[in-house]
């Protein structure tokens, strides 16, 4: 990791982004310069903790949204033309500078979105380390050449060339639980590999978005190569995602959406990941008191708002009755809701908005008419689900039939372990597993059977260590993201062949 001194930091750094009035009424992007919609339309970004308006972000319109676009695709080709080492430095300096926003970048990241300090910082420090971590992985991947001769009937006399060149103009679509780190994860691998990029911050996160987006303008990405669109998706999404300037499109969110999107951008690359509904099977072997701990932090952390949350359990009835005793015991160690600026507070604050929570509660209650039963938890204040588990939980119920993004564990007794690889592999979502053994053999045995995109053996489903590839099947995600894997989604290959006369 390459260090650089940080040059005096402006003290205006922040100001452009926004009106300053109270609360703010934010600024999009247009590659030079920070403005207000044309329209006046906003969208407020209210608070999940208390319901105070954070502040507004402008609705752009189609004319704004052509003008992005046309300023993304005239600066990409001499960005790409820009030396790598010069990309990468620049990759190094915006690593630089949101550690030095740190502590800044934390407190808007709590009040836009509700997440704890300690995620909210841990989500800070994780992006600059994956920038750095991108900007070093980018120095190592190149082309190659191929010779003709090694193939059966070709003389020596072609060489291929396989050139690694950019798409052209990224779209990069953030979710809300992670505005700055699912930014990023776009953002940088873009940059990187000589793209311009688009970015559509996530609503309820988009302050966070935008504040990103102005660390890499005032790292030196030059005028329109990042730019910054805000608005509602239902009412820009479609001319976004639509726009002929658009070369690829990187998204996170849940499946429905990705599947629309999927279906506008026909014949463009796409990278997403959706939603995951991730299920966990607990064999008889497996230590309790490890699997309980990770089904808790897998299922409760950031209120169960991680693509890759634990939703379900499968094992039979006796390992249940066990496990949920152990579970039990642990939660008031391990879990608090609260309010996540209290220090008190552990894993669980408000859910997104209280529209989100009050849909919870409906799935909840479904499922219990339909036969589940609350062994805790279950029931709503406000944006706040109380942490709950539901044991009798069956597939078709709606609590797990469509991913619940909230702090819900579901129980479902199984009388063997094909039944819950059918029931795994009959999900519509296929991101992770987790599989609970202490025989590691019959673990990846299992993990063989089971169509998703990542097993996990002995530990909850996690996106991270970021340079790991992460990818979803069926409704979870097309592509791979991680960090060569990113690069290479990015980019793709451009093969000149040489015919040299023998
Ligand atoms: O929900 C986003 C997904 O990427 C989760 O990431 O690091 O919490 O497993 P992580």
């Amino acid at each position: 990791m390459v260090t650089i001194s940080l040059p005096g930091m402006p003290a205006d750094f922040f100001e452009p982004i926004s009106d300053h009035k109270t609360p703010p009424t934010y600024l999009y992007f247009d590659g030079t310069s920070w403005k207000p919609g044309e329209s006046g339309k906003t969208v407020p970004v209210a608070s999940p903790i208390d319901g105070s308006v954070v502040g507004n972000l402008p609705v752009v319109t189609p004319k704004e949204i052509d003008a992005v676009m046309a300023a993304a695709t005239s600066s990409q080709p001499a960005w790409e033309a820009t030396p790598l080492y010069k990309r990468v430095s620049v990759m190094h300096l915006a690593a630089d500078w949101i550690r030095q926003f740190e502590e800044y970048l934390t407190n808007v990241m709590i009040r836009e979105i509700g997440k704890s300090a300690g995620e909210a910082k841990s989500e800070i420090v994780r992006t600059a380390d994956l920038i750095d971590y991108f900007a070093d992985e980018a120095e190592a991947l190149r082309g190659e050449t191929i010779d003709s001769d090694n193939f059966p009937g070709y003389e020596k006399g072609k060489i291929a060339i396989v050139e690694r060149v950019a798409h052209g103009v990224v779209l990069a679509i953030a979710p809300f639980n992670y505005p700055v780190n699912l930014s990023a994860s776009k953002i940088a691998p873009a940059l990187l590999m000589g793209n311009s990029v688009v970015v559509k911050p996530p609503t309820m996160g988009g302050i966070s978005g935008l504040h990103l987006v102005r660390i890499f303008e005032k790292a030196g990405v030059p005028k329109g190569v990042i730019t910054a669109v805000t608005g509602t998706g239902d009412v820009i999404g479609d001319y976004v995602v639509r726009h002929d300037a658009v070369s690829m499109v990187a998204f996170t969110g849940s499946s429905d959406t990705g599947l629309a999107i999927a279906g506008k951008a026909p014949m463009k690359p796409l990278l997403f990941e959706c939603g995951g509904n991730n299920p966990v099977v607990v064999m008889p072997d497996a230590d309790m008191g490890v699997t309980a701990h990770e089904i808790i932090k897998g299922g409760f952390a950031y209120s169960g708002q991680r693509c890759t949350g634990i939703k379900y359990v499968l094992t039979t009835k006796a390992i249940r009755e066990q496990l949920v005793e152990m579970m039990l015991k642990l939660m008031p160690e391990m879990v608090k809701a609260g309010d996540p600026r209290s220090p008190d507070t552990k894993l669980v604050g408000p859910v997104i908005s209280e529209s989100a929570a009050r849909h919870i509660e409906e799935v909840i209650e479904a499922s219990v008419k339909n036969g589940a039963t609350i062994v805790m938890g279950g029931k709503r204040t406000g944006a706040m689900i109380e942490p709950t588990i539901l044991t009798g939980v069956l597939p078709t119920m709606p609590v797990i039939a469509k991913e619940t993004f909230g702090p819900v564990v579901s129980f479902v007794d199984v009388n063997s372990f094909d039944e819950a690889v059918t029931i795994i592999n009959n999900s519509s979502y296929g991101l992770q597993a987790s599989v609970f053994t202490k025989d590691e053999g019959t673990g990846i045995v299992f993990a063989g059977k089971l169509h998703v995109g990542t097993v996990q053996i002995n530990g909850s489903p996690q996106r991270g260590p970021d340079h790991f590839p992460f990818l979803g099947v069926k409704h979870s995600g097309t592509g791979v993201q991680g960090v060569r894997y990113s690069l290479e989604a990015m980019s793709r290959i451009r093969p000149i062949v040489l015919n040299k006369p023998q």
